[in-house]
């Protein structure tokens, strides 16, 4: 995985030590965004949990975490009871691609900083477009919650990955970024891109 190379500390560290701020401000920022906060939400390629932990904490909605490392379900398990939300948030094994859940069963469906990873995007949108409610949005894509939370963060990750500018710049790409957007088009939802302080993310809205 970029950034995630045999000298730096490990997702679930730099989750919990050094990105922890950002995932308040993006729940927020979604939440808000969207209008959506009541049902079901899913966190895809959650890590352990950090994103789907947060929008918890601030609705009242049933969050499934899902990611395709079983490490990271029981991690995020674990986070979910230090923060007194395991009721809320219920870890799922699955691929992405090939998502456990039926149709139309998902109000609200939150990725960040794991699409960069999937192997196959129009596959993964479309699983996405299936199991999204009418009325339901996805926000698929990546960032830092605000400018200045980028830059701290960028600071500490610098310092134990010399690569980590390149690889960000990478990771969006015009060619990925691109990439996401025609599979967001492919899924015949309405979809459109949101790109400011917050970060990267294609929306897309099941509309009734
Ligand atoms: C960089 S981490 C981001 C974790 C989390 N979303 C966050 O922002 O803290 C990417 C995560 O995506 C997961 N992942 C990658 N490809 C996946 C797939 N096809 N299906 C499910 N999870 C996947 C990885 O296991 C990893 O936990």
């Amino acid at each position: 995985m970029n950034g995630n190379k045999s000298n730096s500390p490990g997702f679930p560290y730099i989750a919990e030590h050094i990105f922890a701020p950002i995932y308040p401000v993006i729940a927020d920022y979604i939440i808000k965004e969207s209008r959506v906060k009541e049902g079901v939400c899913m966190d895809m390629g959650c890590g352990i949990a950090s994103l789907g932990i947060a929008i918890a904490e601030i609705t009242d909605m049933q969050v499934y975490s899902i990611d395709f490392s079983g490490n990271m379900c029981v991690l995020s398990k674990e986070k979910a009871l230090r923060h007194g939300v395991s009721d809320k948030v219920v870890p799922v094994l699955a691929d992405v691609h090939l998502l456990p859940f039926g149709d139309n069963c998902t109000n609200l469906i939150v990725s960040r900083g794991s699409v960069f990873f999937w192997k196959d995007l129009p596959i993964a949108f479309r699983e996405i477009a299936r199991i999204l409610a009418p009325n339901g949005q996805a926000w698929i894509g990546g960032g830092f919650g605000t400018k200045e939370l980028k830059e701290q963060i960028s600071e500490k990750m610098l310092a134990i990955d010399p690569e980590w500018h390149n690889n960000a710049k990478e990771r969006l790409s015009p060619e990925n970024i691109q990439a996401m957007q025609k599979a967001g088009g492919e899924t015949g939802l309405a979809c459109r891109t949101v790109q400011d302080d917050s970060g990267f993310w294609v929306v897309i809205n099941k509309e009734e």
